[in-house]
């Protein structure tokens, strides 16, 4: 998705930008530029491609000064190219803007503009800001107030950074609903839309909320609401190291992140789990009561997230007993769901951004639920929004194909519903020993299969020519099968689909020639000879099988052309470890085909629009 940053400073001010924006990188965009405020003018640079392009260009013709605006485009409104490419300026070039988000009512703003004659460059909805900033200024406006029209003019999830020729020594800010945050250095001040473009230049940073707007020059910074009323911003010491977003060596942050999921597990077990064997959620105790009368859950998440809710759905009703519903939160605001005062809503995401997921928060708002959030990003907008957070303590992920993310997501999923199901007097304490002493293998089971990634490699080589892959597994395994088929297809292209074994016979058993290689998650559990059906089926029809079975496994070994062993362990915790060979295979498939796993085409980090 988009990204900003910003700088008003005494370094270089292009070099500033360029490193903000290649930090900016993996969110995913097609093109980027920069804004410059040199002493009597605004000199825009930008280009279509990776940044390395806006580098060659800022080569050939190289800009100087202090302050100044850069982002990366994602594109929504017109095809990626350099017009299309922020920034975006007024007619007279005395304006830039840059713009994260969605104006809404861009359409009949731009009407509007061009009926009192503006004329537009570009098909997007940013440039709307610079003329009409341009119309306030005109009727006699001052620069503050015509900021504070415009924010409320342009409706929508947005933030953007505005540079003005007559105010050369300030950046301008606001957001409303997209994320935004400020960085602090010595006599610098730095603007970022996420914390990793800030963390090598500042030690302490202030998260903007919604309706907040705002400037700094080098030595001042000031911050107000959307009515002008000036609000004291909270600077915080942040703790995100250099280390956390470095390959360390790995050739790409997506293979990092898979072999980080070991010391995760590790770390979210001490956190989580006390010396008594009771799972801890601290930052529930205030929630404790409420949720002992939850009726019923609805999980709101999307994409990988919404295959860990699913997941999570098993756990909450199979130990809780409660009701729980999983729904794509792209939908739940559109299609008014029926819910009661003692549903309570339970949001996952990563990124704690999404836009669908966010929206699905605000619609629980409006009919007086509570919501629970699970986030990977604690300063999120979704944990903000939320009336309590679960940290899932996956560190920052980077690749854009979700990993260890999501192996946190459910390993807390599971956690929760022990936890609540504590709460309940529902787990007696053998029970809970069992249990604990269960999850506190995991760690070492990640990494025994981890230790094997190489079978795993040697395998890719032969679906480099594949065209269609089906993933079938069946309960806990289900969403792992839609999960494998999302990695595969989102990093390395091919077409790939997963079903309950079960659904397999009623219609996608007809895809099945020799040249469909089909996953089959065995793991020993009560549906084990189900799943031997459904190889039975496809081997019969001349499919290939790669199987994920647990080691010892002979029958379905048997049958298979491939075949992984995952440690043992039980059927409800198995979608933690058979995840990882599919995490693994979509990887090593796409290196194998020459694709950049750590940015997909087309795709982005977080999904800040809708
Ligand atoms: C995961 O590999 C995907 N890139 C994507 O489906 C992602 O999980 C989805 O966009 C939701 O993101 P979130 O967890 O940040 O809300």
């Amino acid at each position: 998705m988009c990204g900003i940053v910003g700088y008003a400073g005494n370094k270089n001010v292009e070099s500033v930008l360029i490193v903000g924006l290649a930090c900016l990188e993996y969110r995913g965009y097609d093109s980027a530029g920069i804004a410059v405020v040199d002493e009597d003018e605004i000199i825009i640079r930008k280009e279509k491609g990776k940044i390395k392009a806006l580098e060659a260009l800022l080569k050939e013709k190289p800009v100087k000064g202090k302050v100044g605006l850069g982002h990366t485009r994602w594109a929504t409104h017109g095809e990626p190219s350099r017009i299309n490419a922020h920034p975006h300026t007024n007619e007279k070039n005395t304006i830039a803007v840059v713009h994260n988000g969605i104006i809404e009512n861009y359409i009949d703003l731009k009407n509007e503009l061009q009926s009192k004659g503006y004329r537009f460059q570009s098909s997007t909805d940013t440039e709307i800001i610079p003329h009409l900033l341009n119309d306030e200024l005109k009727s006699g406006k001052k620069i503050d107030d015509a900021l504070m029209s415009i924010y409320k003019r342009i409706i929508g999830k947005w933030a953007i950074a505005v540079v003005f020729e007559s105010e050369p020594d300030k950046v301008f800010f606001a957001q409303d609903g997209a994320p935004l945050l400020i960085g602090k250095g010595k006599n610098e001040y730095f603007l970022a839309s996420d914390l990793s473009a800030l963390i090598r230049n500042c030690d302490e940073v202030a998260y903007l909320s919604s309706k907040q707007w705002g400037f700094f020059t080098k030595e001042q910074f000031q911050l107000f609401n959307f009515e002008g009323v000036k609000i004291e911003a909270e600077f915080k010491k942040q703790e995100l190291k250099w280390e956390e977003v470095d390959k360390i060596g790995f050739p790409h942050y997506m293979l990092k992140e898979i072999h980080e999921q070991t010391s995760i597990f590790r770390r979210v077990l001490e956190k989580r789990i006390n010396d008594k064997n009771e799972i801890e959620f601290t930052e529930l105790i205030a929630s404790k009561e409420f949720l002992t009368k939850v009726n019923r859950f609805v999980i709101q998440a999307a994409g990988t997230s919404l295959h860990s809710g699913m997941i999570g759905k098993h756990y909450l009703e199979q130990f809780a007993k409660v009701q729980t519903d999983t729904d794509m939160s792209s939908e739940f605001r559109y299609r008014n769901p029926v819910v009661e005062g003692d549903t309570m809503i339970i949001a996952i995401s990563q990124s704690g951004e999404t836009a669908d997921t966010l929206a699905s928060v605000h619609e629980a708002k409006a009919k007086f639920l509570k919501v629970i959030s699970m986030v990977n990003n604690v300063n999120s907008t979704i944990a903000r929004e939320s009336d309590a957070f679960i940290d899932t303590c996956a560190g920052v992920e980077i690749g854009v194909a979700s990993t260890k993310a999501f192996t946190a997501q459910v390993l807390h999923l599971f956690l929760f519903s022990i936890y609540l199901a504590r709460l309940k007097w529902m787990i007696t304490d053998e029970q809970m020993k069992e249990i604990v002493d269960e999850v506190k293998t995991l760690p070492t089971k990640i990494e025994s299969i981890l230790q094997r990634a190489s079978e795993i490699e040697k395998w890719a080589k032969d679906f480099v020519s594949s065209k269609d892959f089906v993933f079938l597994g069946r309960t806990y395994n289900h969403p792992i099968a839609l999960e494998g088929a999302l990695k595969l297809k989102e990093i390395s292209y091919i077409h790939a689909s997963g079903y309950a074994g079960g659904e397999f016979k009623h219609g996608p058993i007809a895809l099945i020639t020799s040249d469909v290689p089909v996953v089959c998650i065995a793991n020993k559990s009560e549906i084990y000879p189900k799943m031997i059906s459904n190889i039975q089926e496809i081997k019969a029809r001349n499919g290939k099988i790669i199987s994920i079975v647990t080691e010892g496994d002979t029958s379905a070994k048997s049958m298979s052309d491939y075949c992984f062993e995952i440690p043992d362990t039980h059927d409800f915790l198995s979608p933690i470890l058979s995840v990882i060979p599919l995490q693994l295979l979509s990887y090593y498939v796409s290196v194998a085909r020459s694709c950049n796993p750590d940015q997909p085409r087309n795709l982005a980090k977080a999904v800040t629009v809708e």
